[in-house]
C-alpha cells in the first residue's frame, strides 16, 4: 500500500459526507486501514480501540466469522437480484420472516427494505401519509419532530432533522414539518425534575398536535434515545406519555431506530427502553453489524392492515430502490440477528453498560469543562461546556472535544466528536477488559487536555 499516495489522492478527489472538502486537505483524516474484534488499525500501523463501531454500526466488532461466512456464500449463490413486483429471493423473504418474529411482540406485521437509515426513515415518512390517505383522512400530511433530532439525509429525513446545521444549505425543505422541544434534563428552560420534563414535553407534542389540527398530522417521530444531536436519553415516563397522546390524536408514532436498534440501549430495541410500542420502526446499522449496508422499516399491525384492507389500489408502495433486501445484504443481516440472539449480545450490553455509564460520569467531577455525562447501554455523550455551574455552552469554534479526541487517538482509542460533545458507542461485543482499557484511555486524554488548560 502507498500510504502517501493514498493520503494525497484522499484531499483530492474524495468529499468526506459532513466535511467541507477544502478542510479535509488542511486536516486530513485518518484512514483506518484493518479490523479485527474491537480493535482497528490505521495506515500508518496504529492500534485503536474503536470506541465508535464504525459509525454505530460495527456492533458485532470487525471480524465476526459468522456473518462474513454468509456474505461470501451469498456472493457464490446470488450475488444479486431485485425484490419489485414480480421477483424475489430467498435471503428477502428469510429476512423478512425473521425480522417480524423478532419484533412480533412489539407489534410488527412486515417489513420493507432500503440501503440505510435515511431510506428507512423516508420510507416510514410516506408510508404514514399513505396509511392516512387510505384510511379517508388525505389531509393528515404534517409531521412533527424533536429539535436536536436526526433522521438522515434524503429530503424528507433532513426536514424532520432538529439541528438547524443540517438543514439550512438545502432549504426549503419539506412543508408542513414542525419542530417542537426535547426532554433534555441538562439543557431545558423547564424543569429539573424527570418526571415533570416528561410530562411537559409530551404536553407540548400535544399542544403543538391541537394547534395544527389534528386532523391534519401524519406521525410524530423521534429516536428512543437521541444519538448524533449528543446522546440525549428522555425522562421515563416520556415515551408512553407521547404513545397516549398520539392515541388520543390519531397521529402515528415513528420510531427511529437507526441507532438504538438491535441492542445499543441495553435492550432490542430502543421503545423496549420505554415499554412502548411504535407505529413504524426505522432500522439500520446495527441491523447488518454495518459490514453491508441496509435499511428496514418494520411496520405495525394497525398500518399493515390498512394497506392489506384496500381494494381500491391506493395501497400499492411505489416506493422502494433497485437494491431494496440486496441479497447480501440480507444473508448479512440473517447471520447478525442469529449471533445477536445465540450470543445473547444484548444481555451481554445491559450486564457491562452500567458500570461503564458510571465510571465516565465521574469525568464530571474531575474536570471543570465537563459540564455533562449522559447515556445508556453502549452509548454515551460528554457534553464540554464553557462554564459548568452556568451551563453556558462552549463558544463556537472551539478545539476542545477535538483536542480531546486527538489525545486519545494518539493514546489508541477512537472517538467520535459531535458539536461540543464526545460521543462512544463501541462495539456491543466489547469485554469488560476492554472497555475498562476505554475508559482509562479517555480519563488520561481528558487529564492531558485538562492539564494544558
Ligand atoms: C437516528 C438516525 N436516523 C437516521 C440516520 C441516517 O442513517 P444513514 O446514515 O444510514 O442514512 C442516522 C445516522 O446516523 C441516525 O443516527
Amino acid at each position: 500500500m502507498d500510504t502517501q499516495a493514498l493520503k494525497r489522492d484522499n484531499a483530492q478527489f474524495l468529499w468526506h459526507p459532513m466535511a467541507h472538502p477544502a478542510a479535509m486537505r488542511k486536516t486530513r483524516p485518518d484512514i483506518i486501514a484493518r479490523g479485527e474484534g474491537c480493535w482497528v488499525w490505521d495506515i500508518d500501523g496504529h492500534k485503536l480501540l474503536d470506541g465508535v463501531a464504525g459509525l454505530w454500526s460495527s456492533n458485532l466488532g470487525h471480524s465476526c466469522r459468522p456473518v462474513r461466512d454468509a456474505i461470501v456464500a451469498q456472493l457464490d449463490e446470488l450475488p444479486f437480484f431485485n425484490t419489485f413486483r414480480g421477483t424475489t429471493h430467498p435471503r428477502a423473504i428469510e429476512l423478512s420472516a425473521a425480522l417480524v418474529a423478532l419484533m412480533r411482540d412489539d407489534g410488527v406485521a412486515a417489513v420493507m427494505f432500503g440501503n440505510g437509515g435515511s431510506d428507512a426513515v423516508e420510507a416510514a415518512l410516506k408510508i404514514a401519509r399513505q396509511y392516512h390517505r387510505l384510511r379517508g383522512e388525505p389531509e393528515r400530511s404534517k409531521f412533527i419532530a424533536l429539535k436536536q433530532g436526526y433522521h438522515g439525509v434524503h429530503f424528507g429525513g433532513m426536514s424532520v432533522n432538529g439541528n438547524p446545521q443540517f438543514r439550512r444549505p438545502y432549504e426549503p425543505l419539506l412543508p408542513g414539518v414542525f419542530h417542537i422541544d426535547t426532554p433534555w434534563l441538562y439543557r431545558n428552560p423547564y424543569t429539573q425534575d424527570e418526571a415533570a420534563l416528561g410530562r411537559i414535553c409530551a404536553e407540548l407534542l400535544e399542544r403543538e398536535i391541537q394547534f395544527q389540527g389534528a386532523d391534519t398530522v401524519a406521525a410524530f417521530i423521534a429516536e428512543p434515545i437521541q444519538g448524533a444531536g449528543g446522546i440525549i436519553v428522555p425522562p421515563a415516563n416520556y415515551w408512553p406519555l407521547v404513545r397516549e397522546v398520539c392515541n388520543r390524536h390519531g397521529v402515528l408514532l415513528i420510531a427511529d431506530e437507526v441507532v438504538t436498534g438491535f441492542g445499543r440501549g441495553g435492550a432490542m430495541f430502543g421503545t423496549r427502553l420505554w415499554g412502548v410500542q411504535a407505529d413504524l420502526w426505522c432500522l439500520a446499522k446495527g441491523i447488518s453489524t454495518g459490514y453491508v449496508p441496509l435499511g428496514a422499516t418494520a411496520i405495525g399491525a394497525r398500518v399493515a392492515e390498512a394497506f392489506d384492507a384496500d381494494a381500491s389500489g391506493a395501497g400499492q408502495i411505489t416506493h422502494g430502490y433497485t437494491y431494496s433486501a440486496h441479497p447480501v445484504a440480507a444473508a448479512a443481516a440473517l447471520a447478525t440477528l442469529k449471533v445477536l440472539v445465540e450470543d445473547d449480545v444484548v444481555g451481554h450490553v445491559a450486564r457491562v453498560a452500567p458500570a461503564f455509564q458510571q465510571r465516565l460520569r465521574g469525568l464530571v467531577q474531575r474536570h471543570d469543562f465537563v459540564g455533562d455525562v449522559r447515556g445508556q447501554g453502549l452509548m454515551l455523550g460528554i457534553e464540554m461546556v464553557a462554564d459548568k455551574p452556568t451551563r453556558a455552552t462552549l463558544p463556537k469554534g472551539s478545539d476542545l472535544p477535538l483536542r480531546v479526541s486527538r489525545a486519545a487517538y494518539r493514546r489508541g482509542l477512537m472517538v467520535r466528536v459531535s458539536g461540543p460533545n464526545l460521543i462512544l458507542s463501541p462495539p456491543l461485543v466489547i469485554s469488560e477488559a476492554e472497555l475498562d482499557t476505554l475508559c482509562s484511555t479517555l480519563e488520561a486524554a481528558f487529564d492531558e487536555v485538562g492539564a494544558q488548560r
